[in-house]
């Protein structure tokens, strides 16, 4: 299955990759700074039609279309493009984020780039890998030696948890903080190491499924802010190697103190 899963992502890619840089037909949702383009609904509806073919039965959690959360034997929980305000600029931080999870247990994950041809995978049990390459969390031990990642919501300027209390906070701690504007590939770089760890708020399923399994077959941690596993219905993640991941942990108990 895996094989066929990668020439569906393939041919996904390609139409992500053939339109980044023409103009987009574009909507707004939740605010105007939540967009969503023709291109995230037809790679949708394409990966839709194909995974149904390969696995019949299963069904769907993905932004576009199907975005109540559910439970179902067999439930693929994707996002067509993730990093869609990365998309409608031209800027290639862009990919195809695919969970699949097997009676409520991700067993599979792809998080695929095809603007730089990066393929992050994960199987239950298997480890995860690069372009076919073994990854795993970084080794770092103390929070100066590190590059973090995070994102801010699209209700930044509205919602008083807008995350600026957190970068800030971490910004001051660390090598450096990114921002790349895909929680998807924020996550899927965690698991190779380039990131030590990764925060962010009010994030969906469709953006940390596979991100998940990837970071936990690569050796590393996925909590809430509270160090609980993380679940779809918290409103917030943090995740690193074991050691950073609780050093952040301490640091966000600060951050809470202090707002
Ligand atoms: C967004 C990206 C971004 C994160 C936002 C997400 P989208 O997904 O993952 O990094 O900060 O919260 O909504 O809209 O590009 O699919
Ligand atoms: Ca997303
Ligand atoms: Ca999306």
């Amino acid at each position: 299955m895996r094989n066929q899963i990668v020439n569906i992502l393939t041919e996904a890619g390609k139409i992500i990759s053939s339109r980044i840089h023409t103009l987009k037909i574009i909507d707004h949702k939740s605010t105007e700074v939540d967009l969503v383009t023709e291109v995230d609904r037809e790679v949708e509806l394409f990966l839709m039609e194909k995974l149904s073919a390969l696995l019949p039965n299963s069904e769907f959690l993905s932004e576009e279309t199907a975005s109540e959360i559910k439970e179902a034997d067999k439930l693929w929980v994707m996002d067509p493009i993730d990093g869609t305000l990365n998309f409608v600029h031209g800027f290639p931080m862009v990919c195809i984020s695919l969970a699949l999870h097997e009676d409520g247990v991700p067993t599979h994950a792809y998080v695929y780039n095809p603007m730089i041809n990066y393929l992050f995978e994960a199987q239950r049990g298997k480890g995860a890998k690069l372009n076919g390459l073994d990854i795993h969390v970084s080794t770092h031990t103390k929070l100066i030696e590190c590059l973090l990642s995070t994102g801010f919501p699209y209700d930044y300027p509205t919602n008083k948890e807008n995350n600026l209390n957190y970068f800030d906070h971490f910004n001051r701690r660390v090598q450096g903080v990114r921002r790349p504007g895909s929680a998807a590939l924020d996550m899927a770089f965690t698991a190779a190491g380039t990131f030590d760890g990764f925060w962010e708020w009010h994030l969906k399923p469709w953006d940390v499924a596979a991100g998940i399994l990837l970071i936990k077959e690569a050796g590393g941690i996925v909590t809430n802010f509270d160090g609980h596993p993380y679940t779809f219905q918290d409103d917030h993640i943090v995740a690193g190697n074991p050691a950073i991941h609780a050093l952040m942990l301490k640091e966000i108990e600060k951050i809470k103190i202090t707002l």
